[in-house]
């Protein structure tokens, strides 16, 4: 554990200097003088007096060391039938043109630009294009529908929206004008301008003032050079589900970042120039921000953009196919991803006719990574399988198996060692370190380190309150766990009310929003319950008002969460019931219910007001889960 422990050690001794090293990697307009600002702890900035900008790191960089030739982005699209290639080079030009119609349309520094945009290479250009301004960009995932997009518009406040006019999935065209529309009908903020990437499977029909194509924006634009921003400034906004409806926005600023993830990419992901990185997510996840776009990127390796599914694009073969193609040599997808290829394939003929001979690591995250998906990927591709525990917030693994630094044994169901830079700590309700093998909250010791978010958009509030209250001097990660006595930790799940469908990150609070604002509903409950493919799946119990009986309105609720949280909701099943248990202070009893329906046997607390309401539920929370309650 040589080298490892040695890294470790140095980032909790000296910080500083560890974090001073690990930046002489990245190219500064202005090289960082003072490397942790604590003046206004508990919020932390790093690298307070540097300057430098990202795009030119990640792009302009490589072509001028004379790699311009060297292939940057592979987009590889099984929905669409296209696979296309970029140089560094060729992306850069693409990024500077695209940033020069962006100022054209009157964005500069500090704006933000929000993005609703497939996989396509025009969202990969148009996040290089911001960064290049030092424009603010916000991603919003494909997948979600008008209430989640008009609340990041409203918190954002983007000057101009670029949008692809479509996605397409497995076998479906997902229009993106009537999201966008009603979102903006919704928002009572108005961007100035709404760039769109007009596909051909369903283009927009245009609003006059409103919107401009991509094509037309960029015709005759004056490409853009790289604007030095401040290492604090923000490079991004992404917005994470939270324990209520109102989104998080996660900000990301441009120094730390830059460091940590370039740092992270040779140590932990063992991938160097030259190499060919394949995050299989999406750019609308921090996965897809760290690891498709940037730190690929700022490494000068080759990212592949990948337009498809583990499965029906066209088959459970897909994902070998395209580290055959592409010569993949390490890859990161999510264990779901996984089990529905070994559902489909279990086993893996599909992968047996491939040449797989380049790829040396698969890296797993955005969910548990349950025993017996790690051993099956193991056994059926022969390279290491390295569980990585992280979230939107931190940017990077907080935990993982640090393949670039050491060979440290994997162990089944854990994502390894803390990395370097995070304080790790397994605690009690008061604060108190917990001894390996017992159970707790897991959190992590300020500071935390570069590229982890400094704060909440304009909301340092919210920030202290949901992250730095409930254990002064820590950051509260809402993940439960332990360690054992190897130092290995096991993430074990949320102790909060987010759950994580298909690798998804969704709330609760949202979907019990929107149920709430049906005029028939009294009161309700969502809940997450163990689901063999996806993980957790959400489920819905409403009380409906006095006067309503309830027909057709299950159906109606499951159709408002996919039409305003979006169809990633993956919310099938709705339950009419005649009441919801509570503690006698009101308190909906959402973990018992959970156990209940997850078949685990769980105290039913002593506080509960009204014990018959609970038995009562106890038949439909064991009904199958997955039975959808409309087709
Ligand atoms: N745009 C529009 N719709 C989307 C979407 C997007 N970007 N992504 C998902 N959806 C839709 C799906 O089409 C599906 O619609 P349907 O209800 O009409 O079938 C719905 O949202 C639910 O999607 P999902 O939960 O992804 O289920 P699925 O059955 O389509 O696919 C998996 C299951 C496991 C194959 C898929 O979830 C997957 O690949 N997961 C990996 C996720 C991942 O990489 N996460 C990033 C963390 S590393
Ligand atoms: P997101 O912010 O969307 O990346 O989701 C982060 C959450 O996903 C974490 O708080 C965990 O609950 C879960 N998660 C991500 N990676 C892992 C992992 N390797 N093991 C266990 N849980 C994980």
């Amino acid at each position: 554990m040589g080298d490892y422990r040695q890294a470790y050690a140095r980032s909790m001794d000296d910080p500083e200097g560890f974090w001073r090293e690990a930046a002489t990697a990245i190219e500064w307009t202005r090289a960082p003088q003072r490397i942790l600002d604590d003046s206004a702890a508990p919020i932390y900035r790093w690298y307070p007096d540097a300057e430098l900008n990202t795009s030119y790191n990640a792009l302009d960089r490589h072509v001028a060391a004379g790699r311009g030739g060297q292939t940057a982005l592979i987009y590889d699209s099984p929905v669409t039938g296209v696979v296309r290639a970029y140089t560094y080079q060729q992306l850069q030009e693409a990024v500077a043109l695209f940033a020069g119609a962006l100022r054209r349309l009157g964005v500069a520094g500090g704006d933000r630009v929000v993005l609703y945009m497939a996989m396509v290479p025009e969202t990969v250009i148009a996040m290089l294009a911001c960064a290049r301004l030092g424009a603010v960009h916000s991603v919003v995932f494909g997948g979600f529908g008008a209430r989640e997009l008009a609340a990041r518009i409203d918190d954002a406040r983007p000057k101009v929206i670029v949008a692809t006019s479509c996605g397409v999935e497995a076998g479906r065209v997902v229009p993106y004008q009537p999201m966008l529309d009603a979102a903006l009908s919704a928002a009572r903020h108005r961007p100035a301008r709404c760039v769109v990437v007009q596909r051909p499977q369903q283009p927009f029909d245009l609003v006059p003032g409103r919107d401009v194509t991509w094509d037309a924006a960029t015709e005759g634009a004056e490409p853009a050079g790289c604007v030095p921003v401040k290492a604090t400034d923000p490079l991004y906004i992404l917005y994470t589900s939270g324990t209520t409806g109102r989104p998080k926005g996660v900000v990301r600023d441009n120094g730390g970042h830059a460091v940590a993830l370039r740092w992270s990419m040779e140590a932990i992901f063992a991938t160097g120039p030259g190499d060919v990185f394949w995050a299989a997510s999406d750019v609308g996840w921090v996965v897809g921000h760290s690891y498709i776009v940037y730190a690929p990127l700022l490494t000068g390796a080759t990212t592949v953009l990948y337009e498809g599914k583990p499965v029906g694009t066209p088959d459970a073969g897909a994902f070998w196919r395209v580290v055959e193609q592409h010569r993949v040599t390490a890859m990161f997808t999510a264990p779901t991803a996984l089990r529905a290829v070994k559902k489909e394939d279990p086993s893996g003929r599909l992968a047996a006719g491939r040449d797989l001979s380049s790829l040396r690591l698969l890296f797993l995250a955005g969910e548990r990574l349950d025993p017996q998906t790690y051993e099956w990927a193991g056994d059926l591709l022969g390279v290491p399988v390295i569980d990585n525990w992280w979230q939107t917030e931190t940017g990077w693994p907080i935990a993982a198996n640090p393949r670039g630094l050491d060979d440290l044994p994997t162990k089944a169901g854990s994502p390894s060692l803390p990395s370097p830079g995070f304080r790790v700590r397994v605690v009690d309700p008061a604060g108190n370190d917990l001894p390996p093998g017992q159970d707790g909250s897991i959190v992590l010791g300020l500071p935390l380190p570069p590229g982890c978010l400094p704060t909440l958009w304009q909301d340092d509030e919210r920030y202290l309150r949901s992250y730095l209250s409930a254990f002064p001097g820590n950051y509260l990660t809402g993940d439960g766990g332990r360690f054992d006595a190897d130092g290995y930790l096991y993430v074990m799940g949320r102790t909060d009310d987010v759950i994580n469908v298909a690798g998804h990150r969704l709330s609760t609070g949202a979907m019990e929003e929107v149920l709430a604002g049906h005029p028939a509903v009294a009161e309700c409950a969502v809940i997450g319950v163990g689901d063999a493919l996806k993980g957790q799946v959400p489920r819905g119990f409403v009380v409906l008002k006095a006067g309503f009986d309830g027909s057709g309105v299950e159906d109606e609720l499951v159709g408002l969460v996919r039409d305003q949280i979006g169809a990633v909701a993956a919310l099938r099943r709705v339950d009419v019931v005649a009441g919801l248990p509570k503690t006698r202070s009101g308190k909906i009893l959402r973990r018992t219910m959970r156990a209940i329906a997850d078949g685990r046997d769980e105290a039913v607390p002593s506080t509960i007001d009204d014990p018959a309401v609970l038995d009562a539920l106890r038949p439909v929370l064991r009904s199958a889960t997955n039975s959808p309650t409309r087709g």
